[in-house]
């Protein structure tokens, strides 16, 4: 199928991309010329794992490419995909501006009868929005159906979650987008759900609502394991057998960050809101969330008694491992409350320093995972990267001026940590 991807972002790029390797002819759009020009010369503008190499394989076969002129990918394809930011806005609503001018911009350049895909998480209704925009701007006055078909991935997964994903989320008004839709995804192994428009917008923010709440959970079981004596990873190992719970994101830690959960969290919330509910429920997603965090904290500055003048070492910035993004970041934010309390930080991250230097200021960014502790009272870990337990721990001991270790993360086993002679202190255990 010839395919028009319009926004290169996270999604955009990772469905282009993806698309092409199952052997779709994609032309990728952004206005961002920049951008474009980066990824024309074979750059990449995120990390993600696994992307870099299909991108080169798919441009090199002639089957993806990077344009600025939406025109230029609009008309020749048989189906577009709106793959734009939709961000929160101070009140927790979303802003769709972005995907009303892709609107407009597409029904500038619409000859021919076209199949738009949204595939930016956006409020349910608003299908029909883009379906009323499109009308009233095209000039040619051609036929255009609009499906909705939500994105899954996860960061640091991306390429897998795309070619091997759970199931496709289809939602159309008309059975006229159907069979090119099949045919888009016919290379993949998934099961294909063909619903309405309205379902299918609201599958994407009832999951990630539901995820998060999963992970809210988990955290406050991991407040009882604490107070009682009982081991999070135990309880969480123990529920997760049973298959109607199962054992993924039942992780105890910081809480849940990144540029999906809160947003999708809060935007639900306000749609919830405006169609007359209080999903008062998902509230408490979000209070457990970010209690979880200042709990950690807490833990930490009631250690060390006084903070100031202290230095600790943090160990990732990534909202989660895998990825370089910090956007909403647990563990930036226990960074700036910790600096907040007058502490000094050295920082690592494998992926993410780069990133963090525009919003984490006055810190000491240092080069290798094992020189972390040089000189620090306390060591923290924020980010679950996989590394992180091959730490070089008796040197980490010898470094500190005290032994002590906060796992935001619970990536080491507190017998061991004992035995090693840390003061090892971790979350829900
Ligand atoms: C999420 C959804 O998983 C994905 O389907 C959607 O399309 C976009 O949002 P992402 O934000 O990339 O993906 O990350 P995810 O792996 O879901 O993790 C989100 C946050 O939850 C991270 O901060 C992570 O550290 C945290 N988390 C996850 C936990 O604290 N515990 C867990 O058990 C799992």
């Amino acid at each position: 199928m010839k395919i028009c991807i319009i926004g290169t972002g996270y999604v955009g790029l990772v469905t282009g991309t993806c698309f092409a390797e199952i052997g779709h002819d994609v032309t990728c759009v952004d206005k961002d010329a920049a951008k474009v020009k980066l990824l024309q010369n074979g750059g990449m503008p995120i990390y993600e794992p696994g992307l870099p190499e299909l991108v080169q394989k798919n441009v090199a076969a002639g089957r993806l490419r990077f344009t600025a002129s939406t025109p230029d990918g609009v008309e020749p394809a048989e189906v577009v995909f709106i793959a734009v930011p939709t961000p929160p806005q101070p009140d927790g609503s979303v802003d769709l501006s972005f995907i009303e001018g892709v609107a407009r911009e597409i029904a500038a350049c619409m000859t021919s009868y076209k199949i738009v895909v949204d595939k930016s998480t956006v409020p349910v209704r608003t299908g029909d929005k883009v379906a009323e925009t499109i009308k009233r701007y095209c000039k040619a006055k051609v036929e255009c159906d609009v499906v909705s078909n939500p994105e899954f991935l996860r960061e640091g997964f991306a390429v897998d979650d795309f070619l091997k994903p759970d199931r496709v989320v289809i939602g159309v008004k008309s059975q006229r987008a159907v069979p090119a839709m099949r045919e888009i995804y016919a290379p993949i192994n998934a099961p294909l759900i063909v619903t309405d428009i309205n379902s299918a917008e609201l599958i994407k923010h009832a999951a990630n609502s539901f995820l998060a709440l999963k992970i809210s959970y988990i955290n406050a079981v991991s407040v009882i394991c604490e107070a009682s004596g009982a081991n999070v990873i135990e309880v969480a190992n123990g529920m997760g057998m049973d298959a109607r719970i199962g054992r993924r994101f039942l992780d105890a830690g910081l809480g849940y960050g990144g540029s999906c959960f809160p947003k999708d969290l809060s935007a639900f919330i306000k749609i919830s809101e405006t169609l007359g509910y209080d999903f008062r429920l998902l509230k408490e997603v979000q209070r457990i969330n970010s209690e979880q965090m200042e709990r950690f904290a807490k833990k930490i500055l009631e250690t060390l008694w006084v903070a100031k003048d202290k230095t600790l070492g943090v160990l990732g910035l990534a909202f989660k491992q895998n990825t370089d993004d910090v956007r909403q970041s647990p563990a930036i934010e226990l960074c700036q409350r910790l600096q907040a309390e007058g502490a000094t930080l050295r920082v690592y991250d494998p992926q993410a320093m780069d990133k963090a230097r525009a919003v984490l200021k006055n810190v000491t960014y240092v080069k290798t995972m094992n020189e972390i502790a040089e000189g620090c009272d306390a060591l923290v870990i924020a980010t679950e990267w996989p590394e992180f337990k091959k730490l070089d721990l008796e040197k980490v001991r010898r470094d500190l001026t005290h032994p002590i270790l906060f796992d935001g993360r619970n990536l080491f086993d507190p017998a061991e940590m004992e035995r090693l002679g840390f003061i090892y202190k971790s979350i829900g255990r």
